[in-house]
């Protein structure tokens, strides 16, 4: 596996418990070359297991977060290479919706400008998105003649309205930030110059929080979304005992202990205080 810093068509900084992944081509707004694929594939599985990295940040070099799959080297060049175009497939998916979307710490989606096409579902995958308000999103497929990529009809159906999936899909129209967040397509969106700092504070709240239960929160609102009730509630009741028996900081004892004992906080209002023990 790749170092860290050898990576080029990714590039990471990390400060204080943030880590910011980008994708480095900002001449090429973003577009997902092969080696995006293959540097993302291999540094989601290090900062997966990185003890500096407590939130991650997706965005995009420059003015773009992503213009979708670079339609000259992802696709064209290996339009004759079915053995090629089968890896590259299976590396943008596992890193762009498996990895990402079972990241065991909270993901935050930062849109800062261009999002197109196959980034839908690197949007869809991390936890929170947020954007700029001039951010321009466009599922603009169907103007090259061809179906969303990928598992991006799939994201969008999940995610959209179903009219808008349909409206956006079909008419390959764009929207802004401002859209998005009506849609429901993004959390919130702010004025460009506000969205890093915005974004800062969002990962700064959920370092407050206990590491283990943010981690079992978001995998049992994406596990239930496809159970039935009974399964939901089986699987529930076993993921809140699993959580008890893997939260090394203890917090639902040290939450009850300073509600209840101390008194020294309401979790209607807020959070309590962490015990961090060392990953
Ligand atoms: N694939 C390959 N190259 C891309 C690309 C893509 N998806 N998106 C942008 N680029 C390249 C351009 O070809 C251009 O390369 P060049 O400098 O060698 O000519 C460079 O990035 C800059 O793009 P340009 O179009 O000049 O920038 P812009 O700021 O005027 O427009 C976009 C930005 C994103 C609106 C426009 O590039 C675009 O429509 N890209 C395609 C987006 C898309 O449909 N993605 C879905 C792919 S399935």
């Amino acid at each position: 596996m790749a170092a860290a810093e050898t990576y080029e068509a990714v590039h990471v900084e990390k400060e204080g418990g943030i880590t910011w992944l980008m994708i480095n081509r900002p001449d090429k707004r973003n577009a997902m070359s092969p080696q995006v694929h293959l540097e993302m594939d291999a540094v989601l599985d290090d900062l997966a297991v990185d003890s500096a990295t407590e939130i991650l940040v997706l965005t995009g070099a420059g003015n773009s977060f992503c213009a979708g799959q670079d339609s000259k080297l992802y696709f064209r060049a290996n339009a004759g290479d079915p053995a090629a175009r089968h890896k590259l497939r299976r590396a943008s998916n596992n890193w762009r919706w498996q990895k990402l979307s079972t990241f065991p710490k909270p993901t935050i989606a930062m849109v800062n400008g261009y999002c197109f096409g196959g980034a839908f579902t690197q949007v869809t995958a991390c936890d929170i998105a947020l954007a700029a308000d001039d951010a321009m999103f466009g599922l603009s497929e169907v103007n090259w003649g061809i179906l969303p990529g990928g598992i991006v009809p799939w994201n969008v159906a999940q995610t959209m309205n179903y009219r808008d999936a349909l409206h956006y899909a079909m008419t390959g129209d764009s929207f802004d930030g401002k859209q998005a967040q009506q849609m429901g397509f993004v959390d919130f969106s702010y004025p460009k110059e506000k969205l890093r700092e915005e974004t800062i504070k969002l990962a700064k709240k959920l370092m407050e929080k206990s590491p283990a239960t943010l981690c079992f929160t978001k995998e049992a609102i994406r596990a239930v979304r496809f159970m039935n009730e009974p399964q939901a509630a089986d699987y529930l009741a076993a993921k809140s005992d699993a959580l008890r028996f893997n939260d090394k900081e203890h917090s639902r004892e040290e939450g009850m202990k300073q509600f209840l004992d101390e008194k020294s906080y309401r979790p209607g209002y807020g959070h309590f205080k962490r015990k961090r023990v060392s990953a």
